[in-house]
């Protein structure tokens, strides 16, 4: 089929690849010439494992294309993903400025019958004003079909998700979806069939579920601070049970990134708009600015003064495998040591570069031996895979402090006595 695929960031441009890596012809429209240049190129403008590799395989083959030029992009489509970022107001409420301006060039390009895919996450209703953005008629067909992708295992997630969901009015529209995923749904992949308001809806309410789950962990690893139990294990204990399960039950320095914070605050706004309810979504958002404010009081308990000290900061994503510092605690918790005159060092294998730029004043190191250096204290803010196996013996021999406070809970019972054999005291968060 031909598939359009309308904005080229973390959701779209892998998208785009996975459509053609199934077999549709595919061109990607974005209104940044840059990223157009780059990707004609074959460089995405983002780390993602293996995107760059099956970006180039599938521009080789021909079948992925990119253009900023709207005619070009809708005017043969069958289908158009809009893929166009909804970034978050001050008061939670998602901006659908992008998806406005994107449904006005398909609707005056797309051909009779090209159906219009919201895979942006959008909130309940959006459809309705799409339908209007589009040109008002029935020219056009409107469907949802939220995308779950982590980033970090984006590609893995769309070429094999755990399930495909498409909210559409119509069994035809729903028969396009099912011919767009046919290459997935016929090796298992199973395909959720709902109206277009639920999918919006369940992809919100998957998300903010998530976040829940790992500000109740931040809530529970609290009152383990309080009193000696062990947050790791009292989650093992609960992800036995199958119907809590065992995933999104870490906690640490809480959730960042551009799905969970924005989520959760625009389907609080959503709900509060429709008169629900929504104290249980605040105090998700609540708890999460907590669990880093309580990673930083144990910094502060640790060293007594900041102000002077020498931070080794361990990690600047907001999770590992992924260049993206959006909503990132470990910036967040830099940028708290850095107003309290930390001497912050850190060191992260591929956010260094825009965390530096967000914080001017962060020293960058290139290891995590040269950023603890001379360190009074070394915190792992992201869990890298290189903060699970770290020498302790040589980091003794560099720092000038004897603290590690594992802001991830990365460091198993044998890791920790193992450092406390060079002298180390290890922190963790609710254990
Ligand atoms: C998330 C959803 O998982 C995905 O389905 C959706 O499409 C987009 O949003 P992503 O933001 O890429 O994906 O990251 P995810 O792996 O979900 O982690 C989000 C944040 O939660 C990270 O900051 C991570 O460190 C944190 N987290 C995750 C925890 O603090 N504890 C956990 O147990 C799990």
């Amino acid at each position: 089929m031909n598939i359009a695929v309308a904005g080229l960031g973390h959701v779209g441009l892998v998208t785009a690849v996975a459509m053609s890596a199934i077999g549709h012809e595919v061109i990607g429209i974005d209104t940044d010439e840059q990223r157009i240049a780059a990707l004609q190129y074959s460089e995405p403008p983002y780390f993602e494992p293996g995107l760059q590799e099956e970006l180039a395989l599938q521009v080789r083959l021909g079948r992925l294309r990119f253009t900023t030029d709207p005619e070009t992009a809708y005017v043969g489509a069958d289908v158009v993903f809009i893929c166009v970022g909804t970034p978050p107001q001050a008061n939670g409420e998602a901006n659908l400025i992008a998806v406005e301006g994107a449904a006005h060039d398909i609707g005056f390009w797309a051909p009779d019958g090209c159906v219009v895919v919201e895979k942006s996450t959008v909130p309940c209703g959006t459809h309705k004003r799409l339908v209007i953005a589009l040109g008002g008629n029935s020219r056009l067909d409107v469907a949802a079909n939220p995308e779950f992708l982590r980033e970090g295992t984006a590609l893995k997630d769309t070429l094999e998700p755990t399930r495909i969901v498409v909210g559409a009015e119509t069994e035809a529209v729903h028969r396009v979806l099912r011919d767009v995923y046919a290459p997935l749904t016929d090796s298992g992949t199973p395909y959720i069939a709902t109206d277009v308001a639920t999918a919006e809806l369940a992809k919100h309410a998957s998300n903010s579920l998530l976040a829940t789950k790992i500000s109740f962990m931040n809530m529970i690893a609290l009152i383990c601070d309080r009193t000696g139990a062990d947050v790791t294990k009292v989650a093992e204990v609960m992800g036995a049970d199958p119907r809590i399960g065992k995933e999104f039950l870490n906690a640490g320095l809480g959730f960042g990134g551009f799905c969970f914070p924005k989520d959760v605050a625009a389907l609080s706004h959503t709900a509060k708009a429709l008169g629900v309810h929504t104290t249980l979504l605040d105090d998700v958002l609540d708890l999460n600015d907590r669990a880093r404010d309580a990673v930083y009081l144990k910094i502060e308990d640790a060293l007594w003064n900041i102000q002077g000290k020498q931070i080794a900061v361990l990690g600047l994503a907001f999770k590992p495998d992924t260049d993206d510092i959006r909503y990132s605690p470990a910036v967040a918790l830099c940028g708290m040591l850095l107003r309290n005159q930390a001497v912050v060092v850190a060191w992260d294998p591929q956010a260094d570069v825009a965390a530096q730029a967000e914080l001017p004043k962060l020293v960058i190191a290139d290891s995590p031996y040269t950023a603890a250096q001379g360190s009074d204290l070394l915190v792992i803010a992201t869990e890298w895979p290189e903060t699970y196996t770290l020498d302790y013996e040589r980091l003794a021999s560099l720092m000038r402090g004897r603290v590690i406070v594992d802001a991830r809970n990365v460091l198993d019972d044998w890791a920790r006595e193992y450092a406390t054999k060079f002298g180390f005291t290890v922190i963790g968060v609710g254990r």
